[in-house]
């Protein structure tokens, strides 16, 4: 009966959507700071944004939300003693709002104990929480190669030598249910050198030591190279335009971007055209202006004006000089 109940809701809202352009009736009673041909941008808290939505109506939410680190950024950082628990509401929203077979990708980063060189555990606390309590499944655990970070916390890597560089991030993938929709024939790569031999060579099926047996199937060209759950990418490449951009549009840019190839990956995995993606601390809107160069619609929010009003540069369509109401 609830089922009958959430599926009417559902279709009543899609009645009213349109095949492609901004997805805004989703959001009723909020007013988007700008919208583009296929999103919508809100300056606002996204917890009753997006307690706004109807259920099952978004097929995938990626994000980055302020981390619990102990060198605070300017947009504020939540206590890891208080993270878990600030997390959960937005967690339980998202879990509503995604279709049957939509996902949650969530970027988080690791963080130092406070005067200690040891490490806090808050991300995984929030990996749990998101998956005991709230009823996600991890579909995997990715990684985010960052080799342009910088060695810090100071103390501990630089001047009393006694920790390495931390170089990666987690990227948790949730799935609303175990099968979430994917594809990874999307995200294909090149193949190397010696797998690109290895196809015009031709492969004898054996037994690796490990006991695996290697098919013929495996010399076989499938178009590339399934790519590992490891992105390896510097945050300043894809944003360096952004940073131009601003800097002569006059607005400071974000201080914490993710780079493109982070949405970029998951977007092209997870869904088609068309589909909708949401990022609720949205930041530079990196993920609205990479699912609109994929032609999928987005909605994005972030509470800081001045964050949302320079993310317009990333959307050649959008004048700068003021924003365009809905
Ligand atoms: C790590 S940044 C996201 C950066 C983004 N991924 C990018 O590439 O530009 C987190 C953002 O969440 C915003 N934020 C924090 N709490 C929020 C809330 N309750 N609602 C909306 N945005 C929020 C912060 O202002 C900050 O810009």
């Amino acid at each position: 009966m609830r089922r009958q109940r959430l599926c009417l809701r559902v279709k009543d809202y899609q009645a009213e959507w349109p095949i492609a352009g901004a997805p805004t009736a989703l959001v009723r009673g909020f007013q988007p700071l700008y919208r583009t041909g296929f999103g919508s941008a809100y300056c606002t808290d996204s917890l009753p944004w997006l307690r706004a939505m109807p259920a099952e109506s978004v097929d995938l939410v990626v994000t980055s939300p302020p981390y619990a680190l102990e060198f605070k950024k300017e947009y504020g950082n939540v206590a890891k003693d208080k993270y878990v628990g600030w997390l959960k509401p937005f967690g339980v929203e998202i879990q509503r709002i995604l279709k049957p077979q939509g996902s949650f990708v969530l970027n988080i980063g690791g963080s130092y104990n406070q005067g200690s060189p040891t490490r806090s555990l808050y991300h995984f606390k929030a990996l749990v929480m998101l998956c005991e309590e709230v009823g996600f499944h991890l579909a995997q655990e990715c990684f985010w190669y960052n080799p342009a970070k910088l060695p810090s916390p100071a103390e501990w890597v630089t001047v009393r030598r006694q920790r390495v560089k931390d170089s990666v991030e987690y990227i948790w993938w949730l799935a609303k249910q175990r099968f979430p929709k994917a594809n990874n024939r999307k995200v294909l790569t090149e193949y190397s050198a010696d797998m690109k031999r290895l196809l015009k060579r031709g492969y004898r099926p054996k037994q690796r030591p490990s006991g695996h047996v290697i098919t013929a199937k495996f010399g076989s060209d499938h178009g590339g190279a399934i790519p590992p759950n490891l992105i390896e990418r510097g945050n300043n490449e894809s944003n360096s335009g952004y940073i131009r951009a601003c800097a002569n549009a006059g607005y400071k840019a974000h201080p914490a971007r993710f780079p493109q190839a982070i949405p970029e990956f998951f977007i092209k995995l997870l869904t088609d055209e068309g589909d909708i993606v949401l990022d609720p601390f949205a930041g530079s809107n990196m993920t609205g202006a990479t699912a609109e160069s994929l032609e999928r619609r987005w909605l994005a929010a972030e509470i800081k004006e001045g964050y949302l009003l320079a993310s317009r540069v990333r959307f050649a369509s959008l004048s700068l000089s003021k924003p365009t109401a809905a």
